[in-house]
């Protein structure tokens, strides 16, 4: 079993989240039963995956007496919401860089949605166009004299990508109280950190869950899935874990759709019968799409009725209100 207790790191999560059935879900669409784990309940401004993530990062930034944190996403990110809401909880000063990379022009997307949250949890927003994200930083590093620790989008690095570790041993046990089979889990891939740290911690479970990450954010799948794999290694030598093979790297790229953070309609329908099934709310950017992708799969006959799967639910719903437009 991994020993996760050498990194340094702070409690910011509510853990274990709930692994509940989605029974309307799974009869509506005559398939196996559907677990959700729900780590849009993880807490920290209104959840999501980054809140383990962030456990970890901000453990190691108390570690190297980090004075001020920078981190970087799109417009409607919801790792910087939650990076700026660690920042407020432990008393540091936040800087995130927001790449108006997204090309949906409504007004709720420019206010509304993670963005009035950074504001409200007290970030000082540098909001710039994609090709000026890095002169921007290298500004900011320039004229900043107090000691910086700089998270990259989405948290993954192989120090967030722990919190993904130690979810999968999280889910294992879980697992083995219900005494069930899971047949695969389904979630939302976009800078691999999730992904890259449920491979490397169910590697090294005794009964392994396959991991298919639904890629939301690259073109090109050959990209991704470097990006995956050599995330994976570079968490399983910080582990100091067994090298990751490549089997376990598995993608699906049939649902980003025209472009990241673009809406599709199977995402809508998605998004519109979870939450009026079973009264949850998904997001428009990942889990909306990874649910998309989960519900194409068992109409396509995937798995069989008495099977079992789960759908890793990493949050994002706040962004509901930056798209409300394209459910009306
Ligand atoms: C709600 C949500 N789901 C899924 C993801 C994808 O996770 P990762 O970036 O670790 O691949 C993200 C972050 O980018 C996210 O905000």
């Amino acid at each position: 079993m991994i020993d996760l207790s050498p990194f340094p790191r702070i409690k910011l999560a509510q853990l274990p989240t709930p692994l509940q059935p989605l029974k309307r879900l799974s009869a509506l669409l005559d398939g196996p039963t559907i677990w959700i784990k729900r780590d849009d309940c993880t807490g920290l401004a209104l959840g999501g995956n980054k809140t383990r993530k962030l456990e970890f990062l901000m453990g190691e930034a108390q570690h190297q007496q980090a004075e001020l944190i920078v981190t970087f996403g799109a417009v409607q990110s919801n790792h910087v919401r939650q990076t700026v809401a660690a920042c407020a909880q432990l008393g540091f000063p936040c800087e995130p860089i927001l790449s108006r990379s997204v090309d949906f022009d409504e007004d709720s997307y420019r206010l509304s949605g993670n963005l009035f949250l950074d504001q409200l949890l007290g970030a000082t927003i540098h909001q710039v166009n994609p090709e000026d994200v890095k002169v921007t930083f290298r500004a900011l590093l320039d004229r900043e004299s107090r000691r910086v620790y700089a998270i990259p989008a989405g948290g993954s690095n192989a120090t967030g990508s722990l919190g993904y570790v130690n979810c999968a041993r999280e889910i294992s046990a879980q697992v083995d109280n219900l005494g069930i089979e899971i047949k695969t889990l389904v979630h939302a891939t976009s800078s691999a950190g999730t992904q890259a740290g449920l491979i490397v911690g169910m590697a090294n479970e005794t009964q392994p869950i396959p991991i298919l990450g639904i890629n939301v954010y690259e073109a090109n799948a050959g990209h991704m899935e470097s990006k995956v794999r050599q995330l994976a290694t570079d968490v399983a030598d910080k582990v100091g874990s067994a090298p990751i093979p490549d089997n376990l790297i598995q993608l699906n790229h049939e649902h980003r759709g025209p472009g990241y953070g673009l809406p599709t309609p199977a995402m809508i329908e998605a998004v519109t019968l979870v939450a009026q099934q079973e009264g949850v709310l998904l997001d428009p950017v990942y889990s909306g799409k990874a649910m998309a992708a989960l519900i194409a799969m068992i109409r396509a006959g995937t798995w069989h009725r008495d099977d079992h799967v789960m759908f890793l639910h990493t949050g994002g719903n706040p962004a509901l209100f930056a798209y409300h437009s394209i459910f009306q």
